[in-house]
């Protein structure tokens, strides 16, 4: 099978590679929906994970994510992620990475225009839009809290995509261009449990690209795939990419 999705790896002038939470897995970053180190297993998303949560919360949210920032600055790009940078160095314009991830590995490792469907948890942005000119100035917070505007009492929050939220347009519209353009899409790590990023797989094949699936388990779009390799990103994508 590994052989057959190189064939078309070859063949394929454009490759969209849409990734989830198992590409940072190996990374030490953990899976939202993994059974026993899903994050959801052990958190409620829509107290952790929604405005709404972070009104009522605003400093267990906070701290949530600064913990996860914290992972995530430790975290390092896996050979998963290296592979896919070597192959779009080799191959300038031919892959478009595209992430529901919210960390910087796939940045770190090269790939420096990945298009982010859920924003970057690095980043903060203000709760409500701030109509003043010059923008709130945060002022200091105790730790554990979020920042807060000393003039309007403006909140800081992740620059992340919560649930119930729409995406950022413009990703979400290369996104979708990526996929109807590209002859071969690799899904890697992703439940496809969450749309509109789940449904890309399918956008792609009906436009008539090829689907591959990394992913060590079965997925929900796994229906959508020719191809399923299963195993992991840090093992199957140095070898499916190899001399490519
Ligand atoms: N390599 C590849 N895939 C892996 C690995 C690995 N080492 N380990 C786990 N996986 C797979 C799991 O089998 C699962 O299918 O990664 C997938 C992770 O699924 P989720 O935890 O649901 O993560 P994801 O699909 O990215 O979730 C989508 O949901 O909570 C929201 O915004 C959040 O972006 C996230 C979105």
């Amino acid at each position: 099978m590994i052989d057959t999705a190189r064939e078309w790896l070859t063949e394929a002038r454009h490759v969209c590679v849409l990734t989830g939470a198992g590409m940072s897995a190996e990374s030490g970053i953990p899976t939202f929906r993994d059974a026993l180190t899903g994050l959801w297993s052990r958190f409620d998303p829509a107290q952790l994970a929604s405005e709404d949560g972070f009104r009522a919360n605003p400093a267990l949210v906070w701290d949530w994510y600064a913990q996860r920032r914290d992972g995530v600055r430790r975290a390092q790009p896996n050979a998963g992620h290296l592979a896919l940078a070597a192959f779009a160095k080799r191959h300038p314009g031919r892959l478009t990475v595209v992430t529901q991830n919210v960390d910087d590995l796939h940045q770190r490792a090269g790939v420096a225009d990945t298009i982010r469907l859920h924003g970057d948890i690095l980043e903060d942005r203000w709760l409500t839009p701030c109509p003043k000119r010059p923008a709130c100035d945060p002022g200091s917070a105790d730790p554990g809290t979020p920042p807060s505007c000393t003039a309007c009492g403006n909140l800081l929050r992740p620059g992340v995509v919560w649930f119930g939220e729409m995406l950022p347009p413009q990703a979400l519209d290369a996104a979708e261009q990526a996929a109807v353009q590209c002859e071969l899409m690799l899904v890697v790590g992703t439940s496809g449990a969450v749309w509109p990023a789940a449904g890309l797989a399918g956008a792609a094949r009906r436009a008539g690209a090829f689907v591959v699936i990394v992913n060590p388990h079965p997925s929900e779009i796994d229906g959508e795939a020719h191809a399923v390799l299963r195993g992991s990103a840090a093992t199957v994508l140095p070898e499916l990419l190899r001399g490519l």
